[in-house]
């Protein structure tokens, strides 16, 4: 007969030879890697992993876990462009995952689209990289005759090179597009879209502005996040897609709804799964 204490003692064995399975299994396969860059934006996709693990390097938390076996990080990256690349880095250095989901809210820019619709980037582009016309002292500031600039056209000086003139793209991973595309289906808070995202440390709310954008550049939404993430998994050469639900849509007055980064985070939810069904398929 077991008494109290050898039962105790195997379940602490059994619980942690489960950990220890979990641990080996994110060890050998390459995790998915979700980013979201507030709390409301991360927690609640955190509470899905299974076996979950929280650790911090130096002001990103990162939870590891499953999803259906699969090991999956979740990212908070903190707001804007600047923590999103940090956080891209060292999550490609760290985990060297197979894809990159960058998901959360954004700010509708196209007035056909409502707070909770979900715009999938077919590409992401970066507001905030721009050259002005020169202007003498008094001549004023008009930000609708800035032109774009590629920073990443050539290795010389932006600002001189004639060819960093046109904005450059952040273009989707090809098969998670589609596979985020695959499970628009199972959402019924809002209609999804693919689109442009743009991004930048800039919260627009001109609506000159914002139509330049749309008209120039196509964007059906902005944030401060994906386009940055996008080029940082680039460089890495890791798979990668932005997933936003508009929170907000000045276009058309859509108000403010913090609630919808909950959607997106299920949403997303599904799109891990899907992915990963994927993988096992084959
Ligand atoms: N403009 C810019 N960023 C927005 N965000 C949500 N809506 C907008 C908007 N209209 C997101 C950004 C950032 C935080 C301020 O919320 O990605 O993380």
């Amino acid at each position: 007969m077991m008494n109290k204490k050898t039962i105790v003692a195997a379940l602490a064995v059994y619980s942690m030879s489960f950990s220890a399975l979990s641990i080996a299994q994110q060890q050998t396969l390459p995790p998915i890697v979700v980013q979201g860059a507030m709390p409301i934006e991360v927690e609640h996709f955190a509470q899905k992993l299974e076996n979950p693990r929280e650790d911090q390097v130096g002001g990103w938390r990162f939870w590891q876990g499953t999803v259906d076996g699969y090991p999956v990080v979740v990212s908070e990256t903190l707001k804007g462009m600047s923590n999103v690349a940090a956080a891209t880095a060292i999550a490609a250095t760290q985990f060297r995952p197979v894809a990159i989901i960058n998901q959360g809210t954004a700010g509708g820019h196209d007035p056909a689209l409502k707070v909770y619709d979900i715009v999938l980037g077919k590409y992401s582009v970066n507001l905030g990289a721009f050259k002005t016309p020169h202007k003498r002292q008094g001549e004023g500031s008009d930000s609708l005759q800035w032109k774009p600039m590629d920073l990443l056209a050539s290795k010389g000086s932006a600002g001189e090179d004639k060819n960093a003139h046109s904005i450059r793209q952040f273009p989707a991973d090809a098969k998670l597009l589609a596979i985020a595309a695959g499970v628009k289906n199972s959402y019924k808070q809002g209609n999804v879209v693919e689109g442009v995202i743009g991004s930048a440390d800039v919260w627009n709310s001109e609506l000159d502005r914002i139509r330049y954008f749309r008209d120039s550049y196509h964007t059906s939404a902005e944030e401060m996040e994906t386009a940055s993430a996008a080029q940082i998994a680039a460089t890495f050469n890791i798979p990668f897609v932005g997933i936003r639900v508009l929170s907000n849509n000045i276009t058309n007055q859509g108000k403010y709804n913090p609630q919808t980064a909950q959607a997106s985070q299920d949403y997303v939810y599904q799109v891990v799964k899907a992915y990963i069904a994927n993988m096992n398929a084959k």
